[in-house]
């Protein structure tokens, strides 16, 4: 039996997580404010620019998540997306943490819990979303959008910090 062969044999769900976690993605943090006032976030690879027009992403959040009903309920949410330096702040938002905030410098941009380190910071109004299995999915219309250079935390094969060749490669 070949290596192909093995993989196409095992359970679908394992086979399909197993093709999935082949596919490169970055890494973000969505953040919002929760009814009581205090900040929630979590670490999601199911993140996408949607639409340019209006600019727009698009975040998927499991119905498990902590973070979904604050999320489904407020009007705004930040999108952080994460730099190589900040594998820790991935692993700390992908827990379920008790104060998720805690050791992380951040502060309010509105109603947003805004994370001062990421490199990539879009804040959101909440603009539709409509659940499908298991989980929600969240349109953001970006109202504010800021850069600064840094290398991306890259995802993949379930390892964080994977280095992309940034010389040499032709840009689109
Ligand atoms: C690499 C990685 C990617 C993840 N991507 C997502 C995602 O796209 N959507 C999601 O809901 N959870 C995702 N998670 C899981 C959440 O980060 C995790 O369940 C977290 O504990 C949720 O926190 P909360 O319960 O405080 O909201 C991911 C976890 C890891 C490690």
């Amino acid at each position: 039996m070949t290596a192909t062969e093995n993989v196409a044999a095992a359970p679908p769900a394992a086979t399909f997580t197993d093709a999935m976690s082949r596919l490169v993605s970055g890494l973000a943090v969505v953040t919002t404010r929760q009814s009581g006032g205090r900040p929630c976030g979590l670490l999601v690879s199911s993140i996408c620019s949607y639409s340019v027009d209006p600019p727009s992403v698009l975040v998927v959040v499991d119905h498990a998540s902590r973070c979904r009903e604050p999320l489904t309920h407020c009007a705004e949410f930040g999108v952080h997306v994460l730099g190589s330096a900040q594998e820790r702040t991935a692993r700390t938002f992908a827990s379920r943490g008790a104060d998720k905030f805690a050791d992380i410098a951040w502060e309010w941009d509105g109603a947003v819990p805004r994370l001062c380190a990421a490199p990539i910071y879009l804040r959101c109004n909440v603009a539709a979303m409509f659940d499908h299995g298991d989980h929600t999915i969240l349109i953001g219309e970006v109202t504010r959008t800021e850069v600064r250079e840094a290398e991306p935390l890259v995802f993949y094969r379930r390892l964080f910090d994977w280095r992309l060749r940034g010389n040499g490669v032709r840009q689109l």
